[in-house]
């Protein structure tokens, strides 16, 4: 072997250096001269054949053929990896100076809070949230209620009939007959959920919602049922609310009541909310009509039962200050926004 040729394979090399353009090739090279069979790998290996007064020229030539490919092949490999990171860079720069898209924050309906609000508090009383169809037969929506077909007291309910015997339910009361049946007292239950009427202005709607409870127990009494009634209504408008019973009558509870509470906008006060008189009507409840029980098979010697229907609507209305309530139902993302 002469030393030009090994002067030859270290311009090829370089040369293959220079021409590489990405760090693979540049790998190939380094395997092509370093590697096992590489180029200056066996140049070294084949000192053996050389003259031995030539090994030290040869020697120090090959060193220098390794030293000078080795340099350039760093050089080459760091340019290469620079040129990536800028690349990179560039690719994956952030504009912090571009406009965000912004979170869009969800929000409970008024409704679904109210719902939430009324039921956690009956949960902690010990009452159990029960559902009921709201296609309902006429039976369980009227006559189990001790509202026989064709008496006055339906026209009390403007209601809507699918056929004679089926209907959209009136009231959540209907869930009270089927839980009668269904449960062995004592038992306490609430029933949230939509009712439909054929009524329609600023503070009613044809669907609306309801919050049914029903307790059944040995020795219950209207006062169980004030008391009950005026721990949930301080618990949801707060401690300082005032609260009305008067007299009212509904064919499944005897006697009845209407039940009011001091507005929680003005005390009592008066103002828009409440029309000037201080007060809101919010629910109607009484003790459970005996008849009523014996419909769906309860003792009626035994038990006792009172019942409460809250007006969910109104509730939510006064909680969130509402002024109509088709803005519950229209599903307009920017009154649903101002609910957060
Ligand atoms: N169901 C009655 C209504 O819708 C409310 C009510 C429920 C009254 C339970 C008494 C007892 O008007």
């Amino acid at each position: 072997m002469l030393l030009s040729e090994l002067n030859d394979i270290k311009e090829k090399l370089i040369k293959e250096i220079e021409k590489s353009s990405n760090l693979k090739e540049l790998n190939d090279v380094r395997i092509n001269a370093f590697g096992k069979s590489g180029v200056i790998t066996t140049v070294s290996k084949n000192m053996r054949e050389v003259e031995p007064t030539e090994r030290p020229k040869f020697g120090a030539m090959i060193n220098e053929v390794r030293k000078t490919i080795e340099e350039r092949l760093g050089k080459k490999t760091e340019e290469f990896e620079k040129e990536e990171l800028n690349k990179r860079l560039k690719e994956e720069q952030i504009d912090i100076t571009e406009p965000s898209k912004g979170l869009e924050i969800g929000a409970f309906h008024p409704i679904t809070n109210v719902i939430d609000r009324l039921t956690d508090i009956c949960v902690d009383m010990g009452f159990s949230v029960v559902e009921g169809p709201e296609i309902e037969s006429d039976y369980y929506n009227f006559e189990a209620m001790n509202i026989p077909k064709n008496h006055p007291s339906r026209d009390m309910q403007d209601t809507f009939f699918i056929t004679d015997e089926i209907l959209l339910r009136s009231q959540t009361s209907a869930v009270q007959a089927r839980e009668m049946e269904k449960r062995k007292p004592p038992f306490k239950i609430v029933c949230p959920g939509k009712t439909y009427r054929n009524d329609s202005d600023a503070t009613h709607s044809p669907i609306f919602h309801q919050l049914e409870g029903l307790v059944v127990d040995e020795n219950i009494s209207m006062a169980d049922l004030k008391s009950m009634l005026t721990i949930l209504m301080k618990r949801l408008y707060g401690e300082e609310t005032m609260i009305r019973f008067r007299p009212s009558f509904f064919p499944f509870t005897e006697p009845s009541i209407e039940v009011d509470v001091s507005c929680p906008n003005c005390h009592g006060k008066g103002c828009n909310i409440c029309k000037g008189s201080g007060m809101l009507e919010l629910l109607g409840a009484g003790v459970v009509n005996p008849k009523v029980l014996e419909i769906s098979g309860i003792d009626s010697k035994k038990y006792r039962g009172f019942a409460f229907g809250f007006g969910l609507d109104r509730t939510a209305m006064i909680l969130d200050s509402i002024s109509n309530i088709k803005s519950l139902y229209k599903n307009d993302i920017r009154f649903l926004e101002q609910m957060r």
